[in-house]
């Protein structure tokens, strides 16, 4: 691939410390996160590294951590405290720390002295340099912590990607929308939007090394372009992707209601290889909760757009993200979530309870409710929600779709498994070497969380 040729800070100095050895990469959170350990594990084999399936033959440990909520941040905590009889057995082992949860000093600072058998602590922004932090860490000893503050745009970087045939593409990086309790605009800093020809450009060169699906990735792609001298925007992004030959599919996550414009919804109704799929996180369906969400937007207006979405995209998907137990919220603001979800009748929505993060304003908020009642109001939604899921599952009984197949499934040998252009997930049984194209297959069978079917003739 041409960008594994390209520069790298210091790699001249340092190319090949890796050789002999061999690296495991943990990974927590979102897609670009996984898009994020790709780079790290491009990095690391362009200077020698070897990927290693067993975490104790591992010479290198590295660790991609997420901040979005506690979860996530606990689990790393016990991996951390299970990796130290590991170093203690050999001494040589290197352990790195990175991503959204270290790029917070006081996270970065906390893991330091309380995980001392860490050899280095590194942010978001730092993948650039990368190497030469690994370097350091083994020559230095000790723990070495680099928060870096330069949000580069990280263009050349190498990419070992981990499937095959679908590809993320992150098309613009960080966040300006400050939602009350989010805490990705203080670890992805502002955004930046990629230029519109390298994106192209890459897509082209996805396409050359056979990849069909392309997920387009950003906090918020609808601002994609905003932040540029140039006068494009999403669509016209979509646009262009739309012609590039030897690509079946163009996906994109996360839109924000706020800025989901007419024509973005027209665009997607007209492209061709653009999948008739949103992902439109409501978070929650009361008005006076949205506003101290700093979310911009009304439940009408959502439903506004839920509404033109369906009307002029026949068979599209939308999915949501929301979360419940904000600070002050009341039975009535939980109904409206409730009502929301009935009105909406999303293909399937991410329910999370919400959790206070460091440095955010909601979590300065006075929380009141109960944890049990948070839980008991996340279980009745995802009730819903399954129920909703599975209707409109069934809907597409004796329909034929395009599966992208992916190989074996995982819980029946005997059925590949794929996606629809909807994102759904389908087994049907056929043999392997289907893996990696894209077949006409009939739903036989609908069920909450995927549809089983047969090969259409
Ligand atoms: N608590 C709970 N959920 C959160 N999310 C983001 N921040 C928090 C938080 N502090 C959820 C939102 C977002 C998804 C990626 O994670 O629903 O859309
Ligand atoms: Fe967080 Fe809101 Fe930005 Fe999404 S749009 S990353 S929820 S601040």
């Amino acid at each position: 691939m041409d960008s594994d040729t390209e520069y790298i800070a210091g790699m001249d100095q340092i190319s090949r410390s890796g050789e002999g050895k061999r690296y495991h990469l943990i990974t927590f959170g979102c897609q670009m996160n996984e898009h994020d350990s790709e780079i790290m594990a491009g990095i690391l084999e362009n200077i020698g590294f070897e990927a290693v399936a067993d975490l104790s033959e591992a010479d290198l440990i590295v660790i991609n951590t997420c901040a979005v909520r506690k979860k996530p941040e606990e689990k790393v905590g016990g991996l951390l405290g299970k990796l130290k009889p590991l170093k203690e057995q050999k001494r040589d082992l290197v352990i790195a720390v990175g991503g959204c949860m270290t790029q917070q000093a006081e996270l970065a600072q906390y893991i330091k002295q309380r995980f001392s058998h860490v050899n280095l602590i590194f942010g978001t922004h730092s993948l650039t340099h990368f190497p030469q932090l690994l370097e350091e860490a083994i020559i230095k000893g000790g723990t070495v912590v680099d928060l870096e503050e330069n949000q580069d745009l990280r263009e050349g970087l190498p990419i070992r990607r981990t499937d095959r045939y679908k590809a993320w593409l992150p098309i613009i990086y960080g966040c300006n929308n400050f939602c009350s309790y989010c805490v990705v605009p203080y670890v992805r800093g502002r955004e930046r939007s990629r230029p519109l020809e390298d994106i192209v450009n890459e897509a082209h060169s996805l396409a050359r090394e056979g990849y069909l699906e392309l997920t387009l990735l950003g906090q918020n792609v609808n601002s994609y372009g905003q932040d540029r001298p140039e006068t494009y925007d999403f669509a016209d992004l979509l646009l262009e992707l739309d012609k590039v030959d030897g690509i079946s599919r163009i996906r994109f996550m996360t839109s924000h209601p706020k800025d989901l414009s007419p024509r973005l919804i027209e665009t997607v109704a007209r492209g061709g290889k653009i999948c008739e799929h949103f992902h439109l996180p409501v978070q929650s369906g009361s008005n006076r909760i949205l506003e101290v969400m700093n979310r911009r937007y009304t439940r009408e207006h959502y439903l506004d757009l839920i509404r033109d979405i369906k009307l002029q995209i026949p068979g599209v998907a939308v999915t949501s993200d929301i979360i419940v137990g904000f600070p002050g919220e009341t039975e009535y603001d939980y109904l409206d979530t409730m009502q929301l979800l009935e009105a909406a009748r999303f293909d399937n929505a991410f329910t999370f309870i919400y959790s206070p993060r460091r440095g955010t304003k909601a979590a300065e908020m006075t929380d009141h409710e109960p944890r049990a009642q948070k839980e008991r109001r996340l279980q009745k939604l995802s009730e819903i929600q399954q129920r909703i899921s599975l209707d409109l599952n069934r809907e597409l009984v004796d329909l034929v779709v395009e599966v992208l197949v992916e190989g074996r499934s995982k819980s029946n040998p005997v059925m590949l498994s794929g996606r629809t252009r909807t994102n759904k997930l389908v087994h049907f049984p056929s043999t392997l070497e289907l893996t990696g194209r894209l077949v006409p297959v009939k739903i036989c069978e609908a069920r909450t969380w995927n549809l089983i079917g047969e090969e259409a003739g």
